[in-house]
Protein backbone atom coordinates (compact mmCIF):
# COMPACT_ATOMS: atom_id res chain seq x y z
CA UNK A 1 0.00 0.00 0.00
CA UNK A 2 1.05 3.50 -1.17
CA UNK A 3 2.82 5.01 2.21
CA UNK A 4 0.77 8.34 0.66
CA UNK A 5 -1.24 9.01 -1.99
CA UNK A 6 -1.56 13.10 -2.14
CA UNK A 7 -0.42 16.06 -1.09
CA UNK A 8 -1.92 17.46 1.70
CA UNK A 9 -2.02 21.19 0.20
CA UNK A 10 -3.39 19.76 -2.96
CA UNK A 11 -6.70 17.58 -1.70
CA UNK A 12 -9.58 19.46 -2.86
CA UNK A 13 -13.50 18.97 -3.73
CA UNK A 14 -12.16 16.67 -6.96
CA UNK A 15 -11.59 13.74 -3.97
CA UNK A 16 -15.02 14.81 -2.22
CA UNK A 17 -16.31 10.97 -1.40
CA UNK A 18 -12.57 9.42 -1.58
CA UNK A 19 -10.33 7.79 0.99
CA UNK A 20 -7.07 9.56 0.79
CA UNK A 21 -3.73 8.56 2.45
CA UNK A 22 -1.87 12.02 3.44
CA UNK A 23 1.58 12.25 5.24
CA UNK A 24 2.51 15.50 7.18
CA UNK A 25 3.69 17.69 10.07
CA UNK A 26 0.87 18.64 12.91
CA UNK A 27 0.88 22.46 12.21
CA UNK A 28 -2.13 22.91 14.56
CA UNK A 29 -4.43 20.35 16.64
CA UNK A 30 -6.66 21.81 18.28
CA UNK A 31 -8.94 19.78 20.80
CA UNK A 32 -12.67 20.84 20.46
CA UNK A 33 -14.18 18.95 23.86
CA UNK A 34 -14.98 15.96 21.92
CA UNK A 35 -13.55 16.24 18.33
CA UNK A 36 -9.63 17.26 17.45
CA UNK A 37 -8.80 19.15 14.36
CA UNK A 38 -5.11 18.91 13.02
CA UNK A 39 -4.03 21.13 10.58
CA UNK A 40 -2.00 18.61 8.42
CA UNK A 41 1.15 20.73 6.31
CA UNK A 42 3.50 19.51 3.91
CA UNK A 43 5.32 21.47 1.20
CA UNK A 44 2.14 22.23 -0.81
CA UNK A 45 -0.22 23.41 2.39
CA UNK A 46 -2.20 22.62 4.63
CA UNK A 47 -5.62 20.52 5.04
CA UNK A 48 -8.11 19.73 8.03
CA UNK A 49 -7.96 16.89 9.54
CA UNK A 50 -11.26 15.98 12.15
CA UNK A 51 -10.59 12.69 14.26
CA UNK A 52 -13.62 11.77 16.02
CA UNK A 53 -14.39 9.73 18.88
CA UNK A 54 -16.96 7.18 17.70
CA UNK A 55 -13.22 5.75 16.43
CA UNK A 56 -11.73 5.32 20.04
CA UNK A 57 -7.81 3.81 18.84
CA UNK A 58 -7.50 6.53 16.72
CA UNK A 59 -8.90 9.28 18.89
CA UNK A 60 -6.41 7.92 21.52
CA UNK A 61 -3.15 8.94 19.20
CA UNK A 62 -4.89 11.61 17.87
CA UNK A 63 -4.99 13.16 21.66
CA UNK A 64 -1.28 12.65 22.24
CA UNK A 65 0.26 14.41 19.17
CA UNK A 66 1.84 17.49 19.10
CA UNK A 67 2.94 20.15 16.96
CA UNK A 68 5.23 19.16 14.33
CA UNK A 69 4.81 15.60 14.65
CA UNK A 70 5.29 13.78 11.91
CA UNK A 71 1.95 11.05 11.03
CA UNK A 72 0.24 9.55 8.25
CA UNK A 73 -3.52 9.71 8.35
CA UNK A 74 -5.94 7.69 6.19
CA UNK A 75 -9.49 9.04 5.89
CA UNK A 76 -12.45 10.21 4.03
CA UNK A 77 -12.50 13.34 1.92
CA UNK A 78 -16.00 15.20 2.48
CA UNK A 79 -17.21 19.02 2.37
CA UNK A 80 -16.41 21.34 5.30
CA UNK A 81 -19.89 22.25 7.14
CA UNK A 82 -21.40 25.49 5.73
CA UNK A 83 -19.80 28.20 7.35
CA UNK A 84 -16.52 27.15 7.90
CA UNK A 85 -15.08 26.76 4.70
CA UNK A 86 -11.68 28.99 4.23
CA UNK A 87 -11.05 30.54 0.52
CA UNK A 88 -7.48 31.01 0.89
CA UNK A 89 -6.38 27.76 1.25
CA UNK A 90 -6.59 25.04 -1.85
CA UNK A 91 -8.66 22.93 0.54
CA UNK A 92 -10.16 24.95 2.02
CA UNK A 93 -13.77 23.79 0.75
CA UNK A 94 -13.10 19.78 2.27
CA UNK A 95 -11.79 18.32 4.99
CA UNK A 96 -10.58 14.62 5.66
CA UNK A 97 -12.17 12.55 8.29
CA UNK A 98 -9.70 10.81 10.02
CA UNK A 99 -9.76 6.79 10.12
CA UNK A 100 -6.22 5.63 10.50
CA UNK A 101 -3.69 7.79 12.27
CA UNK A 102 -0.40 6.72 12.04
CA UNK A 103 2.52 8.59 14.22
CA UNK A 104 5.76 8.18 12.24
CA UNK A 105 7.72 10.13 14.05
CA UNK A 106 7.29 12.51 17.26
CA UNK A 107 8.65 15.89 17.80
CA UNK A 108 10.31 17.94 21.04
CA UNK A 109 8.84 21.13 21.29
CA UNK A 110 9.83 23.27 18.33
CA UNK A 111 12.32 26.24 19.09
CA UNK A 112 9.49 28.62 17.94
CA UNK A 113 5.83 28.77 16.56
CA UNK A 114 6.45 28.59 12.95
CA UNK A 115 3.63 31.40 13.05
CA UNK A 116 5.63 33.85 14.77
CA UNK A 117 6.87 36.87 12.32
CA UNK A 118 9.17 38.13 15.38
CA UNK A 119 11.35 36.05 15.55
CA UNK A 120 15.28 37.27 15.54
CA UNK A 121 17.21 36.48 12.42
CA UNK A 122 20.02 34.93 14.62
CA UNK A 123 17.46 32.25 16.11
CA UNK A 124 15.98 31.15 12.87
CA UNK A 125 19.58 30.74 11.20
CA UNK A 126 20.21 28.85 14.31
CA UNK A 127 17.35 26.38 13.58
CA UNK A 128 16.77 26.68 10.38
CA UNK A 129 15.90 23.44 9.63
CA UNK A 130 12.45 24.54 11.26
CA UNK A 131 12.59 27.85 10.02
CA UNK A 132 12.45 26.49 6.82
CA UNK A 133 9.73 24.31 7.31
CA UNK A 134 7.31 27.74 7.05
CA UNK A 135 5.06 27.94 4.48
CA UNK A 136 6.70 31.31 3.35
CA UNK A 137 10.12 29.88 3.15
CA UNK A 138 8.86 27.08 0.97
CA UNK A 139 7.01 29.49 -1.12
CA UNK A 140 10.62 31.29 -1.63
CA UNK A 141 12.32 28.10 -2.48
CA UNK A 142 9.95 26.86 -4.66
CA UNK A 143 10.41 30.53 -6.52
CA UNK A 144 13.77 30.35 -6.99
CA UNK A 145 13.82 26.44 -8.24
CA UNK A 146 10.94 27.49 -10.82
CA UNK A 147 13.10 30.83 -11.54
CA UNK A 148 16.05 28.60 -12.45
CA UNK A 149 14.36 26.08 -14.44
CA UNK A 150 12.73 28.94 -16.34
CA UNK A 151 16.13 30.57 -17.08
CA UNK A 152 17.67 27.71 -17.98
CA UNK A 153 14.65 26.35 -20.44
CA UNK A 154 15.36 30.04 -21.92
CA UNK A 155 18.88 29.77 -21.98
CA UNK A 156 18.55 26.40 -23.72
CA UNK A 157 16.11 27.56 -26.54
CA UNK A 158 18.45 30.90 -27.06
CA UNK A 159 21.44 27.99 -27.74
CA UNK A 160 23.44 28.85 -24.65
CA UNK A 161 25.25 25.71 -23.61
CA UNK A 162 25.98 25.28 -19.70
CA UNK A 163 29.27 24.40 -18.69
CA UNK A 164 31.00 24.17 -15.39
CA UNK A 165 33.78 26.11 -13.99
CA UNK A 166 36.40 25.39 -11.67
CA UNK A 167 36.10 26.35 -7.96
CA UNK A 168 39.41 25.98 -7.19
CA UNK A 169 41.35 28.16 -9.34
CA UNK A 170 43.34 31.28 -9.68
CA UNK A 171 42.47 34.75 -8.11
CA UNK A 172 39.79 36.70 -10.59
CA UNK A 173 39.61 40.11 -10.76
CA UNK A 174 35.94 41.34 -9.08
CA UNK A 175 37.58 43.97 -6.68
CA UNK A 176 36.61 41.89 -3.24
CA UNK A 177 38.83 40.06 -1.10
CA UNK A 178 39.53 36.65 -2.27
CA UNK A 179 38.82 32.73 -0.19
CA UNK A 180 41.92 31.06 0.01
CA UNK A 181 42.00 27.32 0.06
CA UNK A 182 45.71 26.26 0.97
CA UNK A 183 47.30 23.51 -1.04
CA UNK A 184 48.47 20.21 0.96
CA UNK A 185 50.24 19.29 -2.33
CA UNK A 186 52.18 22.78 -2.99
CA UNK A 187 53.53 24.08 0.15
CA UNK A 188 52.57 27.80 0.60
CA UNK A 189 50.54 27.76 -2.35
CA UNK A 190 46.98 28.34 -2.33
CA UNK A 191 44.13 28.33 -4.64
CA UNK A 192 41.76 30.99 -5.08
CA UNK A 193 37.67 30.61 -4.96
CA UNK A 194 36.19 32.31 -7.65
CA UNK A 195 34.39 35.83 -7.64
CA UNK A 196 33.19 34.81 -10.42
CA UNK A 197 33.73 33.16 -13.90
CA UNK A 198 34.52 36.11 -15.44
CA UNK A 199 38.07 34.54 -17.24
CA UNK A 200 37.06 31.23 -17.62
CA UNK A 201 33.58 32.36 -19.75
CA UNK A 202 36.22 34.55 -22.06
CA UNK A 203 38.08 31.94 -22.74
CA UNK A 204 35.28 29.87 -23.26
CA UNK A 205 34.52 32.20 -26.16
CA UNK A 206 37.91 31.85 -27.39
CA UNK A 207 37.81 28.05 -27.50
CA UNK A 208 34.66 28.57 -29.56
CA UNK A 209 31.55 27.38 -27.53
CA UNK A 210 29.89 31.06 -28.79
CA UNK A 211 26.67 30.91 -26.06
CA UNK A 212 27.77 30.15 -22.32
CA UNK A 213 25.77 30.14 -19.42
CA UNK A 214 26.12 28.73 -15.82
CA UNK A 215 23.80 29.08 -12.53
CA UNK A 216 26.78 28.92 -10.25
CA UNK A 217 28.12 29.87 -6.82
CA UNK A 218 30.87 32.72 -6.45
CA UNK A 219 32.97 33.65 -3.41
CA UNK A 220 33.44 37.39 -2.47
CA UNK A 221 34.63 38.25 1.01
CA UNK A 222 33.34 41.83 1.48
CA UNK A 223 31.37 43.92 3.95
CA UNK A 224 28.08 41.86 3.74
CA UNK A 225 24.88 43.99 3.55
CA UNK A 226 20.90 43.12 2.87
CA UNK A 227 21.78 42.39 -0.68
CA UNK A 228 25.12 40.75 -0.19
CA UNK A 229 26.47 37.63 0.79
CA UNK A 230 29.61 35.89 0.88
CA UNK A 231 28.77 33.12 -1.07
CA UNK A 232 25.96 33.82 -3.76
CA UNK A 233 24.51 32.90 -7.51
CA UNK A 234 24.70 34.10 -10.33
CA UNK A 235 23.19 33.61 -13.94
CA UNK A 236 26.42 33.83 -15.75
CA UNK A 237 26.33 34.42 -19.34
CA UNK A 238 28.74 34.99 -22.34
CA UNK A 239 27.70 35.60 -26.20
CA UNK A 240 30.67 35.68 -28.94
CA UNK A 241 29.47 37.70 -32.20
CA UNK A 242 27.02 39.79 -30.18
CA UNK A 243 27.18 43.93 -29.99
CA UNK A 244 25.92 45.58 -27.06
CA UNK A 245 22.59 46.07 -27.60
CA UNK A 246 21.67 42.54 -28.87
CA UNK A 247 23.28 41.39 -25.41
CA UNK A 248 20.95 43.44 -23.60
CA UNK A 249 17.71 42.52 -25.95
CA UNK A 250 18.45 38.87 -24.86
CA UNK A 251 18.44 39.43 -21.20
CA UNK A 252 16.05 41.60 -20.86
CA UNK A 253 13.73 39.17 -22.74
CA UNK A 254 14.76 36.83 -20.22
CA UNK A 255 13.59 38.79 -17.54
CA UNK A 256 10.33 39.94 -18.72
CA UNK A 257 9.80 36.51 -19.67
CA UNK A 258 10.68 34.89 -15.74
CA UNK A 259 8.23 38.25 -14.46
CA UNK A 260 5.44 37.22 -16.92
CA UNK A 261 5.34 33.04 -15.99
CA UNK A 262 6.01 33.60 -12.24
CA UNK A 263 4.50 36.70 -10.95
CA UNK A 264 2.32 37.37 -13.94
CA UNK A 265 4.15 40.65 -14.16
CA UNK A 266 4.47 42.56 -17.40
CA UNK A 267 7.82 44.77 -16.72
CA UNK A 268 7.26 46.64 -19.87
CA UNK A 269 10.12 48.41 -21.91
CA UNK A 270 13.24 49.05 -19.62
CA UNK A 271 14.16 52.47 -19.97
CA UNK A 272 18.07 52.82 -20.75
CA UNK A 273 19.75 55.37 -19.17
CA UNK A 274 23.27 56.65 -19.70
CA UNK A 275 25.23 56.51 -16.32
CA UNK A 276 25.95 60.44 -16.41
CA UNK A 277 22.46 60.88 -16.56
CA UNK A 278 21.66 58.71 -13.40
CA UNK A 279 23.98 60.14 -11.50
CA UNK A 280 22.93 63.66 -12.30
CA UNK A 281 19.57 62.97 -11.43
CA UNK A 282 19.86 60.64 -8.49
CA UNK A 283 23.12 60.59 -7.51
CA UNK A 284 23.07 56.58 -7.90
CA UNK A 285 24.72 54.11 -10.66
CA UNK A 286 21.30 52.06 -9.94
CA UNK A 287 18.41 54.51 -9.78
CA UNK A 288 15.14 53.48 -7.59
CA UNK A 289 12.69 54.49 -10.00
CA UNK A 290 9.60 54.07 -7.83
CA UNK A 291 10.75 57.44 -6.13
CA UNK A 292 9.60 60.38 -7.83
CA UNK A 293 11.88 62.88 -6.48
CA UNK A 294 15.25 64.05 -8.15
CA UNK A 295 18.53 66.46 -7.41
CA UNK A 296 18.41 69.89 -9.11
CA UNK A 297 22.32 70.78 -10.14
CA UNK A 298 23.37 74.09 -8.26
CA UNK A 299 26.85 74.04 -8.64
CA UNK A 300 27.20 76.33 -11.38
CA UNK A 301 25.00 79.28 -9.85
CA UNK A 302 26.64 78.99 -5.67
CA UNK A 303 30.12 79.95 -6.89
CA UNK A 304 29.93 83.80 -5.64
CA UNK A 305 27.31 83.38 -2.43
CA UNK A 306 28.47 84.15 0.70
CA UNK A 307 27.77 81.13 2.11
CA UNK A 308 30.97 78.91 2.44
CA UNK A 309 29.18 75.50 2.73
CA UNK A 310 28.24 76.29 -0.71
CA UNK A 311 30.59 78.47 -2.46
CA UNK A 312 33.55 75.92 -1.77
CA UNK A 313 32.42 73.06 -3.46
CA UNK A 314 31.07 74.88 -6.15
CA UNK A 315 34.38 76.43 -6.85
CA UNK A 316 36.56 73.43 -6.39
CA UNK A 317 37.33 70.80 -8.40
CA UNK A 318 35.14 67.76 -8.21
CA UNK A 319 32.68 69.73 -6.10
CA UNK A 320 28.84 69.54 -6.04
CA UNK A 321 25.88 71.40 -4.96
CA UNK A 322 22.24 70.26 -5.18
CA UNK A 323 19.10 70.65 -4.35
CA UNK A 324 16.67 67.62 -3.44
CA UNK A 325 13.48 69.24 -3.88
CA UNK A 326 10.29 66.89 -1.89
CA UNK A 327 7.17 68.23 -2.84
CA UNK A 328 4.28 68.64 -0.05
CA UNK A 329 7.22 68.91 2.45
CA UNK A 330 7.40 71.80 4.52
CA UNK A 331 4.91 69.50 6.89
CA UNK A 332 8.35 68.23 7.89
CA UNK A 333 8.68 68.76 11.14
CA UNK A 334 12.18 69.87 12.67
CA UNK A 335 12.47 67.01 14.48
CA UNK A 336 12.43 64.75 11.71
CA UNK A 337 14.58 67.21 9.41
CA UNK A 338 17.22 66.66 12.85
CA UNK A 339 16.78 63.07 11.81
CA UNK A 340 18.11 63.30 8.29
CA UNK A 341 20.87 65.76 9.14
CA UNK A 342 22.16 62.58 11.46
CA UNK A 343 20.95 60.19 8.63
CA UNK A 344 23.41 62.00 5.99
CA UNK A 345 26.62 62.28 7.90
CA UNK A 346 26.49 58.53 8.02
CA UNK A 347 27.59 58.99 4.24
CA UNK A 348 29.98 61.50 5.13
CA UNK A 349 27.61 64.75 4.23
CA UNK A 350 28.75 67.53 7.25
CA UNK A 351 25.37 69.09 7.18
CA UNK A 352 22.04 68.95 5.84
CA UNK A 353 20.97 72.98 4.83
CA UNK A 354 17.23 73.34 4.08
CA UNK A 355 14.43 75.57 2.97
CA UNK A 356 10.36 75.47 3.39
CA UNK A 357 9.01 77.08 0.58
CA UNK A 358 5.78 78.89 2.01
CA UNK A 359 5.26 81.25 -0.79
CA UNK A 360 7.00 81.15 -3.86
CA UNK A 361 5.62 84.29 -4.79
CA UNK A 362 6.83 86.53 -2.18
CA UNK A 363 10.23 85.18 -2.82
CA UNK A 364 12.97 85.67 -0.06
CA UNK A 365 10.15 86.73 2.48
CA UNK A 366 8.12 83.34 1.50
CA UNK A 367 10.91 81.74 2.42
CA UNK A 368 11.80 79.78 5.87
CA UNK A 369 15.15 78.50 6.21
CA UNK A 370 18.64 78.55 8.02
CA UNK A 371 20.33 79.80 4.98
CA UNK A 372 18.37 82.65 3.08
CA UNK A 373 20.50 85.48 4.45
CA UNK A 374 23.62 84.21 3.13
CA UNK A 375 22.71 83.92 -0.41
CA UNK A 376 22.28 86.60 -2.48
CA UNK A 377 18.51 87.35 -4.46
CA UNK A 378 20.11 86.18 -7.95
CA UNK A 379 20.92 82.79 -6.07
CA UNK A 380 17.64 82.42 -4.70
CA UNK A 381 15.43 82.89 -7.79
CA UNK A 382 18.00 80.46 -9.77
CA UNK A 383 17.23 77.96 -6.45
CA UNK A 384 13.22 78.40 -6.66
CA UNK A 385 13.58 78.65 -10.79
CA UNK A 386 15.26 75.80 -11.41
CA UNK A 387 13.70 73.43 -8.63
CA UNK A 388 10.08 74.37 -9.79
CA UNK A 389 9.28 74.91 -6.27
CA UNK A 390 5.65 75.44 -5.10
CA UNK A 391 4.26 76.46 -1.62
CA UNK A 392 4.12 73.63 0.72
CA UNK A 393 7.56 72.29 -0.62
CA UNK A 394 10.72 71.50 1.32
CA UNK A 395 14.59 71.82 -0.41
CA UNK A 396 17.55 69.67 1.24
CA UNK A 397 20.86 70.85 0.29
CA UNK A 398 23.89 69.07 -0.52
CA UNK A 399 27.15 70.72 -0.93
CA UNK A 400 30.62 69.01 -0.53
CA UNK A 401 33.17 66.49 -2.83
CA UNK A 402 30.33 65.34 -5.46
CA UNK A 403 30.89 61.85 -4.76
CA UNK A 404 29.83 62.68 -0.81
CA UNK A 405 26.83 64.78 -2.29
CA UNK A 406 25.70 61.56 -4.68
CA UNK A 407 25.92 59.12 -1.75
CA UNK A 408 24.46 61.56 1.22
CA UNK A 409 21.19 63.19 -1.18
CA UNK A 410 21.05 59.82 -2.78
CA UNK A 411 20.53 58.13 0.64
CA UNK A 412 18.34 60.87 1.84
CA UNK A 413 16.06 60.58 -1.26
CA UNK A 414 15.71 57.22 -1.08
CA UNK A 415 15.04 57.25 2.98
CA UNK A 416 12.49 60.50 2.22
CA UNK A 417 11.15 58.56 -0.83
CA UNK A 418 11.03 55.27 0.84
CA UNK A 419 8.76 56.78 4.06
CA UNK A 420 5.01 56.60 4.65
CA UNK A 421 4.97 60.26 4.20
CA UNK A 422 6.04 59.67 0.01
CA UNK A 423 3.44 56.27 -0.10
CA UNK A 424 1.01 58.77 1.33
CA UNK A 425 1.41 61.77 -1.41
CA UNK A 426 2.23 59.93 -4.44
CA UNK A 427 5.91 60.25 -4.44
CA UNK A 428 6.47 56.80 -4.43
CA UNK A 429 4.76 54.83 -7.15
CA UNK A 430 4.29 50.97 -6.21
CA UNK A 431 5.47 49.17 -9.17
CA UNK A 432 8.10 47.84 -10.98
CA UNK A 433 11.15 50.08 -12.13
CA UNK A 434 13.53 48.22 -13.98
CA UNK A 435 16.10 49.68 -16.05
CA UNK A 436 19.50 49.46 -18.09
CA UNK A 437 22.14 51.89 -16.89
CA UNK A 438 24.57 52.11 -19.83
CA UNK A 439 27.74 53.74 -20.91
CA UNK A 440 29.92 53.49 -17.51
CA UNK A 441 33.01 55.41 -17.11
CA UNK A 442 35.87 52.88 -17.93
CA UNK A 443 37.89 54.52 -14.81
CA UNK A 444 37.47 55.70 -10.99
CA UNK A 445 39.87 57.81 -9.52
CA UNK A 446 40.76 56.18 -6.41
CA UNK A 447 41.35 59.72 -4.33
CA UNK A 448 43.52 57.22 -1.57
CA UNK A 449 45.89 55.45 -3.38
CA UNK A 450 45.80 58.09 -6.00
CA UNK A 451 45.21 55.95 -8.85
CA UNK A 452 42.54 54.94 -11.96
CA UNK A 453 40.91 51.55 -11.24
CA UNK A 454 38.53 49.57 -13.46
CA UNK A 455 34.54 50.28 -12.58
CA UNK A 456 33.78 46.84 -13.95
CA UNK A 457 36.54 44.99 -14.76
CA UNK A 458 40.04 45.33 -16.59
CA UNK A 459 38.48 43.26 -19.92
CA UNK A 460 35.90 45.32 -20.53
CA UNK A 461 36.21 47.67 -23.55
CA UNK A 462 35.89 50.77 -24.19
CA UNK A 463 33.34 52.40 -26.36
CA UNK A 464 34.46 52.56 -30.09
CA UNK A 465 36.06 55.85 -30.71
CA UNK A 466 37.62 55.81 -26.97
CA UNK A 467 40.57 53.99 -27.15
CA UNK A 468 43.06 56.99 -27.09
CA UNK A 469 41.13 58.56 -24.30
CA UNK A 470 43.19 55.78 -22.26
CA UNK A 471 46.22 57.56 -22.72
CA UNK A 472 45.18 61.41 -22.67
CA UNK A 473 42.14 61.54 -20.18
CA UNK A 474 40.97 58.14 -18.35
CA UNK A 475 38.39 59.85 -16.73
CA UNK A 476 36.53 60.61 -19.62
CA UNK A 477 36.57 57.39 -21.43
CA UNK A 478 33.26 55.59 -21.29
CA UNK A 479 33.14 51.64 -21.24
CA UNK A 480 31.15 49.31 -23.78
CA UNK A 481 29.34 48.36 -19.89
CA UNK A 482 25.68 47.93 -18.69
CA UNK A 483 23.98 47.31 -15.94
CA UNK A 484 19.98 46.25 -15.60
CA UNK A 485 18.28 48.01 -12.13
CA UNK A 486 15.71 46.85 -10.49
CA UNK A 487 13.65 49.14 -7.87
CA UNK A 488 16.91 49.92 -6.96
CA UNK A 489 18.51 47.16 -6.58
CA UNK A 490 21.55 46.10 -9.01
CA UNK A 491 19.79 42.88 -10.38
CA UNK A 492 22.88 42.04 -13.20
CA UNK A 493 25.65 43.68 -14.65
CA UNK A 494 28.31 43.14 -17.75
CA UNK A 495 29.77 44.30 -20.44
CA UNK A 496 31.51 44.00 -24.11
CA UNK A 497 34.70 42.48 -23.43
CA UNK A 498 38.60 43.44 -24.79
CA UNK A 499 39.59 41.02 -27.91
CA UNK A 500 42.30 42.44 -29.37
CA UNK A 501 45.93 42.58 -27.18
CA UNK A 502 46.54 46.40 -28.36
CA UNK A 503 43.54 47.67 -26.66
CA UNK A 504 44.00 45.36 -23.31
CA UNK A 505 47.82 46.96 -22.89
CA UNK A 506 46.56 50.12 -22.81
CA UNK A 507 43.95 49.63 -20.71
CA UNK A 508 46.71 47.91 -18.54
CA UNK A 509 48.95 50.70 -18.80
CA UNK A 510 45.63 53.42 -17.33
CA UNK A 511 45.84 50.56 -15.07
CA UNK A 512 49.30 51.00 -13.97
CA UNK A 513 49.32 47.11 -13.95
CA UNK A 514 53.18 46.32 -14.70
CA UNK A 515 53.85 43.64 -17.17
CA UNK A 516 55.11 41.29 -14.91
CA UNK A 517 51.62 41.25 -12.70
CA UNK A 518 49.92 40.97 -16.27
CA UNK A 519 51.22 38.07 -16.69
CA UNK A 520 51.61 37.10 -13.07
CA UNK A 521 47.74 37.27 -12.60
CA UNK A 522 46.22 37.04 -16.47
CA UNK A 523 48.90 35.60 -18.62
CA UNK A 524 46.90 32.88 -19.08
CA UNK A 525 43.61 34.93 -20.58
CA UNK A 526 46.44 36.76 -22.72
CA UNK A 527 47.62 33.80 -24.39
CA UNK A 528 44.22 33.10 -24.85
CA UNK A 529 43.41 36.10 -26.87
CA UNK A 530 46.01 35.50 -28.87
CA UNK A 531 44.29 32.62 -30.85
CA UNK A 532 41.70 34.74 -33.06
CA UNK A 533 39.64 35.50 -29.92
CA UNK A 534 35.97 36.53 -31.52
CA UNK A 535 34.20 40.01 -30.24
CA UNK A 536 32.49 38.93 -27.42
CA UNK A 537 30.90 40.59 -24.21
CA UNK A 538 28.11 38.78 -21.58
CA UNK A 539 26.77 39.54 -18.41
CA UNK A 540 25.84 38.07 -14.92
CA UNK A 541 22.65 38.17 -12.56
CA UNK A 542 22.26 37.56 -8.72
CA UNK A 543 19.80 34.62 -8.97
CA UNK A 544 19.82 35.34 -4.85
CA UNK A 545 18.76 39.29 -5.29
CA UNK A 546 16.29 38.44 -8.03
CA UNK A 547 14.01 35.93 -6.16
CA UNK A 548 14.31 38.23 -3.18
CA UNK A 549 13.08 41.21 -5.42
CA UNK A 550 10.24 38.58 -6.50
CA UNK A 551 9.52 37.06 -3.31
CA UNK A 552 9.51 40.95 -1.77
CA UNK A 553 11.83 39.30 0.78
CA UNK A 554 13.68 42.21 2.91
CA UNK A 555 17.18 40.35 2.93
CA UNK A 556 18.94 38.64 0.79
CA UNK A 557 18.99 35.40 3.04
CA UNK A 558 15.24 34.99 3.44
CA UNK A 559 15.95 33.32 -0.55
CA UNK A 560 18.88 31.16 0.64
CA UNK A 561 18.33 27.85 2.38
CA UNK A 562 21.63 28.32 4.17
CA UNK A 563 22.62 31.73 4.80
CA UNK A 564 25.81 33.53 6.10
CA UNK A 565 24.83 36.14 8.73
CA UNK A 566 25.93 39.70 8.29
CA UNK A 567 29.30 38.73 9.95
CA UNK A 568 30.02 35.95 7.42
CA UNK A 569 29.00 32.87 9.70
CA UNK A 570 26.91 30.00 9.45
CA UNK A 571 24.84 29.58 12.60
CA UNK A 572 23.13 26.01 12.15
CA UNK A 573 26.45 24.35 11.41
CA UNK A 574 28.94 26.84 12.96
CA UNK A 575 30.97 27.67 10.32
CA UNK A 576 33.91 28.96 10.25
CA UNK A 577 35.72 26.95 12.79
CA UNK A 578 38.94 25.86 14.35
CA UNK A 579 40.82 22.92 13.12
CA UNK A 580 42.81 20.36 14.13
CA UNK A 581 46.81 21.40 14.62
CA UNK A 582 47.62 17.66 12.25
CA UNK A 583 45.30 19.01 9.62
CA UNK A 584 47.00 22.68 9.75
CA UNK A 585 50.41 20.80 9.64
CA UNK A 586 49.43 19.18 6.99
CA UNK A 587 48.53 22.58 4.86
CA UNK A 588 51.85 23.89 5.69
CA UNK A 589 49.93 26.58 8.09
CA UNK A 590 50.68 28.42 11.54
CA UNK A 591 48.44 30.08 12.94
CA UNK A 592 49.27 33.83 14.01
CA UNK A 593 47.44 34.31 17.10
CA UNK A 594 48.87 35.49 20.59
CA UNK A 595 49.32 31.53 21.72
CA UNK A 596 51.31 30.39 18.66
CA UNK A 597 53.49 33.51 18.80
CA UNK A 598 54.09 33.07 22.97
CA UNK A 599 54.83 29.42 22.22
CA UNK A 600 57.80 30.03 19.55
P1 LIG B 1 29.24 41.77 -10.85
O1 LIG B 1 30.36 41.85 -9.90
O2 LIG B 1 28.51 43.05 -11.16
O3 LIG B 1 29.73 41.25 -12.26
O4 LIG B 1 28.20 40.70 -10.34
C1 LIG B 1 27.05 40.37 -11.09
C2 LIG B 1 25.83 40.34 -10.20
O5 LIG B 1 26.01 39.46 -9.11
C3 LIG B 1 25.29 39.93 -7.99
N1 LIG B 1 26.22 40.05 -6.83
C4 LIG B 1 25.95 39.64 -5.59
N2 LIG B 1 24.86 39.07 -5.06
C5 LIG B 1 24.89 38.73 -3.76
N3 LIG B 1 25.94 38.92 -2.95
C6 LIG B 1 27.09 39.49 -3.43
N4 LIG B 1 28.13 39.64 -2.61
C7 LIG B 1 27.10 39.88 -4.80
N5 LIG B 1 28.03 40.46 -5.60
C8 LIG B 1 27.48 40.55 -6.83
C9 LIG B 1 24.68 41.25 -8.36
C10 LIG B 1 25.52 41.67 -9.54
O6 LIG B 1 24.78 42.49 -10.41
N6 LIG B 1 31.86 38.84 -14.00
C11 LIG B 1 30.99 40.00 -13.91
C12 LIG B 1 29.79 39.86 -14.83
C13 LIG B 1 30.15 40.08 -16.29
O7 LIG B 1 30.86 41.08 -16.59
O8 LIG B 1 29.68 39.30 -17.12
C14 LIG B 1 30.47 40.11 -12.48
O9 LIG B 1 30.66 39.25 -11.65
O10 LIG B 1 23.33 41.05 -8.72
P1 LIG C 1 26.36 76.25 9.49
O1 LIG C 1 26.77 77.45 8.72
O2 LIG C 1 27.42 75.24 9.73
O3 LIG C 1 25.54 76.57 10.70
O4 LIG C 1 25.34 75.47 8.53
C1 LIG C 1 24.16 76.07 8.08
C2 LIG C 1 23.28 75.00 7.50
O5 LIG C 1 23.96 74.35 6.43
C3 LIG C 1 22.88 73.92 8.47
O6 LIG C 1 21.51 73.60 8.21
C4 LIG C 1 23.78 72.77 8.12
O7 LIG C 1 23.13 71.53 8.39
C5 LIG C 1 23.96 72.96 6.63
N1 LIG C 1 25.22 72.41 6.11
C6 LIG C 1 26.46 72.45 6.63
N2 LIG C 1 27.35 71.83 5.83
C7 LIG C 1 26.65 71.39 4.77
C8 LIG C 1 26.98 70.68 3.59
N3 LIG C 1 28.23 70.29 3.32
N4 LIG C 1 25.98 70.39 2.69
C9 LIG C 1 24.73 70.79 2.94
N5 LIG C 1 24.36 71.47 4.02
C10 LIG C 1 25.30 71.77 4.93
Amino acid sequence: MAMRTEYCGLVTEALMGQTVTLCGWVNRRRDHGGVIFIDLRDREGYVQVVCDPDRPEMFKVAEDIRNEFCIQIKGLVRARPEGTTNDKLKSGQIEVLCHELTVLNASVTPPFQLDDDNLSENVRLTHRVIDLRRPAMQRNMMLRYKTAIQVRNFLDKEGFIDIETPMLGKSTPEGARDYLVPSRVHDGQFFALPQSPQLYKQMLMVAGYDRYYQITKCFRDEDLRADRQPEFTQIDCETSFLNEEEIRAIFQRMIKAVFQQQLNVDLGEFPVMPYAEAMARFGSDKPDLRVKLEFTELTDVMADVDFKVFSAPATTKGGRVVALRVPGGAQISRGEIDGYTEFVKIYGAKGLAWIKVNEVAKGRDGLQSPIVKNLHDAAIAAILERTAAQDGDILFFGADKAKVVNDAIGALRLKVGHSDFAKQTGLFEDRWAPLWVVDFPMFEHDEEDNRWVAVHHPFTSPKDGHEDLMDTDPGACIAKAYDMVLNGWELGGGSVRIHRADVQAKVFAALNISPEDQRAKFGYLLDALQYGAPPHGGLAFGLDRLITLMTGSESIRDVIAFPKTQRAQDLLTQAPSPVDEKQLRELHIRLRNANTAAAQ
